[in-house]
């Protein structure tokens, strides 16, 4: 790959030469594929000047003060550096969560953009964790521990007296799945013997529990080490991980899910969603029909009856009862995470079932007006909320404390959303395409460029959507295969031409037109998708609704007014100022109000649902 990238001129690199590493083994029950990430780039748009954000600080962060905890903890010296402070402080009981999110990051960027900074970041961040775990003798750990607190933190989370609210495994998870990326999109063996030295020591920890006492580690969040230990499975072939990753089935959230029933409410929904991408990844592996309808069901409930208009779920980091969504919109809505983790869910599901295209409809949803404006554009080092509030006049970046929707800071938060956070903004660009043996899929309207290396084939997307409701794919080279367009739910009269031509194929709102076609080198595809405004009510309450125009969630610019409610607007007033972009403006308790796409809503005070009455004008 590094040398066609070469070719191309997209690479710099002048290090060791190094490579992705495919996985051996072959996934069953999937029809479709994702690009490997170094197949995919962004071209201008907001979402590569998030990419661009993000890319600086990871180029910024100090990994001095990052292998602060690993050094403290291995008894290595911590080379003068200063401690974090937030999640990563040396007290705090799962720091050293954050540095695997950074270790995915920053291979990402290598192998989306060729960065050799991030790449160079990456290896040396784990020759650093070689000489943490070469350590643990004198530490008094067992062999591959890797961690920023003590060995025997697990020893009370399975003797029941952790009492201090470390999520051990959660924390350790991240470390796995950094290391295994800078393995598999960098090429460094280094980061293979420390990923698999650790998940050795989970493997022989683990064993050596009983089904029972494994079931009640399980009762503290454990992050996705279903998920890990499967794709270590995949990656290597070696039956053992697979083994090691089922020991993590958690019985009490898979049964249910298994049969269809919808028991979320109450229960931590961060917690719950990794485990069922594991769940994907061992049906990937098995099979096993059981994982499949655990990952579907669980996406289903959740799409369907727990997220709000935005694509984002959760109240107080919680699920509530099956379409309770009025009656908790509060500052503490939408947990960043979440959504990060449903859009890891959706991408397995479709792989699976790539002719349905609700999947897709919800990526798109929950990527446009969730995770793009959860960072901050008005600095450089790309800063999110942990949050994202639906409160009447909530105000990204302002409110109580990590709670309400502070930005996260260089050096002082470190909380699970910034982490899973500089992993979104460096793979804007990894759910566009998909391919099959005969097809292209073309999933999300986001300005890039696709090498599709097996055909010789290159497409250039082109637009300005969601702002427009265009978009133009370039072919560059030829063959015969059939583009799949996803059309998506909220469109009517879609309509699809080649080289000006308009094509007679059906383009049926919520499905895949397909153009089957022997391409010719310089073929243009127009895919037009008008839009128009609509109201997406609350699950439990008509009168309460957010407004959209085609899939960008609107809302309204209150300025440094204070709200008590949802403002009450009548749907008649909302009018489109002028007949392009996205401004809009209503009338709302008897005043006028400007309304714009809310992912632009940073600075002031906005409301996104509102108390509605009459009906949009026609
Ligand atoms: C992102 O950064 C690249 C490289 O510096 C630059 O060429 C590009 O214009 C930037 N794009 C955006 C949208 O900020
Ligand atoms: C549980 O494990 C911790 C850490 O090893 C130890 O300090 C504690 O005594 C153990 N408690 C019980 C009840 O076994
Ligand atoms: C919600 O956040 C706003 C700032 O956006 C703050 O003024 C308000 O006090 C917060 N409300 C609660 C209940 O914490
Ligand atoms: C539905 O929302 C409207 C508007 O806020 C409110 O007046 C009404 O009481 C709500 N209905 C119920 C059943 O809660």
């Amino acid at each position: 790959m590094r040398f066609f990238a070469t070719l191309l001129g997209l690479c710099v690199a002048t290090g060791p030469v190094a490579a992705q590493v495919a996985p051996v083994v072959t996934e069953s029950g999937v029809s479709a594929h994702p690009f490997d990430i170094n197949q995919v780039s962004l071209t201008s748009s907001r979402f590569m000047a998030n990419q661009n954000r993000t890319l600086s600080y990871l180029k910024f962060v100090d990994t001095n003060r990052l292998l602060y905890n690993f050094r403290l903890n291995h008894k290595l010296s911590t080379s003068g550096a200063i401690a974090n402070g937030g999640w990563d402080a040396p007290d705090f009981p799962f720091r050293t969560h954050m540095q695997g999110h950074f270790l995915t990051a920053w291979a990402q960027c290598y192998a989306q953009l060729g960065d050799t900074v991030c790449r160079d970041r990456a290896t040396s961040f784990v020759a650093e964790l070689i000489k943490c775990q070469n350590n643990n003798k004198a530490a008094g750990f067992a062999t591959g521990y890797l961690s920023g607190f003590p060995e025997s933190e697990f020893a009370k989370l399975e003797n029941g007296t952790l009492s201090n609210g470390n999520v051990p495994y959660y924390a350790i998870h991240k470390t796995l799945a950094g290391l295994l990326d800078v393995y598999r999109w960098i090429g460094d063996t280094n980061a293979k013997t420390v990923l698999l030295a650790f998940a050795g020591w989970v493997d022989t920890r683990t064993s050596k529990l009983s089904y029972d006492q494994m079931q009640k580690v399980m009762q503290t969040e454990f992050g996705g080490m279903n998920e890990v230990l499967a794709d270590i499975y995949h990656q290597t072939g070696d039956k053992k991980w697979l083994t090691a990753a089922q020991r993590f089935d958690h019985a009490a959230i898979f049964d249910p899910l298994a049969s269809n029933q919808d028991t979320l409410d109450g229960l931590h929904a961060n917690t719950q969603v990794p485990k069922w991408i594991g769940a994907a990844r061992e049906f990937k592996a098995t099979g096993t029909s059981k994982y499949r309808d655990i990952a579907k069901n669980a996406w289903a409930f959740t799409v369907n009856a727990h997220s709000y208009a935005i694509g984002g779920n959760s109240q107080a980091e919680h699920f509530h009862a099956p379409n309770a969504i009025s009656t908790w919109l509060t500052n503490d809505t939408a947990e960043g995470c979440n959504t990060y983790n449903m859009l890891k869910l959706t991408r397995e599901l479709f792989t699976m079932n790539p002719t349905d295209a609700t999947y897709f409809d919800f990526y798109e949803r929950a990527l446009i007006n969730h995770m793009l404006g959860q960072q901050n554009p008005a600095t450089d080092h790309g800063h999110i909320t942990y949050f994202t509030s639906l409160n009447p006049g909530g105000h990204r970046g302002l409110g109580p404390a990590w709670g309400g929707g502070t930005w996260s800071t260089d050096y002082d938060s470190h909380w699970c959303c910034q982490g899973t956070g500089i992993e979104t903004n460096t793979k804007m660009q990894d759910s566009i395409y998909f391919y099959d043996d005969s097809s292209l899929y073309v999933n999300l309207f986001t300005p890039s460029k696709l090498n599709w290396k097996a055909r010789s084939v290159t497409i250039i997307q082109s637009t300005t959507f969601p702002a427009s409701d265009t978009t133009s794919l370039t072919v560059i080279g030829g063959d015969s295969w059939a583009m799949k367009i996803r059309i998506p739910s909220w469109t009517s009269g879609a309509t699809i031409t080649v080289n000006g031509v308009t094509q007679s194929i059906t383009t049926t709102p919520g499905s895949y037109a397909t153009l089957s076609r022997t391409w010719a080198s310089g073929d243009v595809v127009i895919v037009k998708l008008p839009m128009k405004l609509r109201v997406i009510p609350a699950n439990d309450n008509k009168s309460v609704a957010a407004l959209a125009f085609g899939p960008t969630v609107l809302c309204g610019d209150y300025g440094s007014t204070t709200l008590s409610a949802n403002p009450k607007l009548d749907l008649n007033t909302v009018k489109r100022s002028g007949t392009t972009g996205l401004a809009f403006a209503g009338t709302a308790d008897g005043k006028p109000v400007n309304i714009g796409p809310f992912y632009d809503a940073q600075g002031f005070n906005y409301a996104v649902y509102w108390a509605v009455s009459g009906s949009l004008p026609a």
